[in-house]
């Protein structure tokens, strides 16, 4: 592996972050679980596959096309209009890591699973920021490794 391996070389490039995406919200129409950050949502859920792909390419290390679109991220401040308690945040991560389960190989798996979960707690910004449920772990040394770029939350 190169020094200069990102994230997003490791994934495979533009073709599997939108695979990716497109897994994650297709699990989000489909769970129960689901339901109510679905909803949150705009009934077609185009713009928002498009705008994560677009976020994730430079969160990923990947080419930065959020922020040439969009300027800078203020992912926090973005997701203020929504009122994001731990449900919320493990019912979203609920269909990331299914997604990442079926799409991406170990160790990088276990790192993006840390960092999606760092990043999602961290857009919590209602009720309790106590962890409970789904057992995703934030203190797992070796997934500190994965260079994902400064998620930029607030
Ligand atoms: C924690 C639970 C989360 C909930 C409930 C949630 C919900 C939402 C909702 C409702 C939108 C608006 C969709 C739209 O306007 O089309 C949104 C936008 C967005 N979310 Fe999340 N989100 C969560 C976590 C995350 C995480 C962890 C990331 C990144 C790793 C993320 C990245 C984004 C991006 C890039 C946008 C588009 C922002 C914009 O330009 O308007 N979200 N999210």
């Amino acid at each position: 592996m190169s020094d200069l391996a990102t994230p997003y070389s490791l994934l495979g490039g533009e073709d599997r972050v939108r695979a990716l995406v497109d897994r994650f919200y297709d699990l989000m129409e489909e769970l129960p679980a689901a339901a109510a950050v679905r909803a949150m949502h705009p009934s077609d859920l185009a713009g928002s596959r498009n705008k994560l792909f677009l976020f994730l390419s430079g969160w990923l290390g990947g080419p930065g096309l959020y922020v040439q679109r969009y300027g800078h991220p203020r992912l926090r401040a973005r997701h203020l209009p929504f009122p994001i308690d731990t449900a919320g945040s493990d019912a979203w991560m609920l269909c990331m890591r299914l997604a990442l389960e079926e799409q991406v190989e170990s160790p990088l798996r276990e790192q993006l699973l840390q960092a999606f979960s760092r990043t999602a707690s961290h857009m919590e910004n209602s009720g309790t920021r106590q962890r409970v449920g789904l057992g995703i772990g934030r203190s797992a040394s070796s997934a500190r490794a994965v260079a994902v770029h400064d998620p930029d939350v607030e």
